[in-house]
């Protein structure tokens, strides 16, 4: 079986971090989401991997590389613009063959890996598996209906108006080789993209078999802010977080389960978890408070921090009132102006530079 990750795309939910960074590159608990996808497919027992790529494709290959740090072999697959994701899987034909494989969305989340899902796939005579969730909002995704018994699918609709179920299709999909022919059948959707389950229903129109898989452990597309510092405070969670050589000062604290990187400098801090802390970080007078991830290179001073992602290489200086449910892109620069804001809720692009007033 062979692997293919969708990382190409706009991203337009998290601008404007992804005017100048991948989304799928955007870290929870300091770890890209991209690489938490390819770490799944691989402990899978997949080791080919073909990623779809777009405009971020120097970032993302400069991050993951021939994709040997995973165990892996991956193969770049450049897609000239965000078509759908039924374009991605035609233009993976030469790479995919007649294998079956499993397709990950580059941006999604999932709890406990997918390796029994994929065991599941092997042993089953199913042409397709689908994993479904049950959302409050299921207009925002594919939707499923299935048959009575509850075995098969019926219906597939992306993103309808007015979904008919709540249970919603996880960016993980499982095909055989029928599925060439339902991507070269269907035509382009209302907002000009293949859908892929479009796809999906071409197969089942086709009397071929799809399965639902229902995931009962949690699931995040990290499309939007709210959905990644979700994901931040549910990877911390369940993290096994463990200090690296720092050492902790005489005035200094850490409280609960903390990653701290190499060479961080705590000087009168207090640090709770659960959190990381990346390497050559330097905290002086600042609280961070639980569920938070601060990346590598970043220098905090005089202010606290809680439920929040900054990202490497941003100042933080001399706020009055915390910064909490944040998200911070690089290089950022924030410092206190003269006014009294009480609380701060941002949401900042790469290289930006914020004097709060
Ligand atoms: O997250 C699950 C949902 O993913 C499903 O419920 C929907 O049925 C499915 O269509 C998809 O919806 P989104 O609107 O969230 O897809 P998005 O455009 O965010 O793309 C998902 C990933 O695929 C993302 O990492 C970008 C990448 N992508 C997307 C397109 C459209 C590509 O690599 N190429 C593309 O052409």
């Amino acid at each position: 079986m062979k692997g293919l990750i969708l990382s190409g795309g706009k991203g337009t939910r998290l601008r404007p971090l992804t005017y100048t960074s991948a989304k799928q590159l955007v870290p929870v608990a300091n770890k890209p989401v991209l690489f938490f996808g390819i770490e799944s497919i691989v402990a899978a027992g997949i080791t080919e991997i073909g990623i779809i790529v777009g405009d971020t494709k120097d970032e993302i290959r400069a991050a993951v590389g021939d994709g040997s740090q995973f165990g892996a072999r991956c193969t770049y697959i450049e897609q000239e613009a965000p078509l759908g994701l039924a374009h991605a899987v035609k233009i993976a034909k030469d790479f995919l063959q007649d294998d079956p494989f499993v397709m990950y969305l580059g941006d999604n989340l999932i709890a406990g890996g997918i390796r029994s899902l994929v065991d599941e796939f092997r042993e089953s005579t199913a042409n397709a598996q689908i994993l479904l969730a049950e959302v409050a909002n299921p207009q925002q995704f594919g939707v499923a209906e299935l048959s009575a018994d509850g075995t098969m699918v019926k219906k597939l609709e992306e993103k309808p108006p007015q979904p008919k179920t709540n249970l919603a299709l996880v960016g993980v999909y499982m095909f055989d080789k029928t599925i060439w022919e339902s991507v070269e059948r269907i035509e382009p959707s209302a907002r000009g993209e293949l859908e892929i389950t479009d796809a999906i229903q071409d197969l089942i129109d086709r009397g071929l078999e799809v399965h639902p898989h229902k995931v009962r452990g949690w699931w995040k597309d990290t499309g939007k802010l709210a959905d990644m510092l979700e994901a931040n405070r549910i990877m911390l969670d369940s993290a096994d977080l463990h200090r690296q050589h720092s050492e902790v000062g005489t005035h200094s604290r850490i409280e609960g389960r903390v990653q701290l990187g190499e060479n961080v400098t705590l000087v009168n801090s207090l640090v709770r978890g659960p959190s990381v802390i990346g390497d050559d970080v330097r905290l002086e007078n600042v609280f961070v408070g639980p569920y938070s991830s601060i990346g590598n290179r970043c220098v905090l001073s005089s202010c606290e921090i809680e439920n929040s992602i900054i990202l490497a290489d941003s100042e933080i200086a001399d706020l009055p009132a915390r910064v909490d449910g944040s998200l911070v892109g690089r290089g950022v620069k924030i410092r206190r102006s003269d006014a009294k804001p009480k609380a701060y809720r941002f949401m900042l692009g790469d290289n930006s530079e914020v004097s709060v007033g």
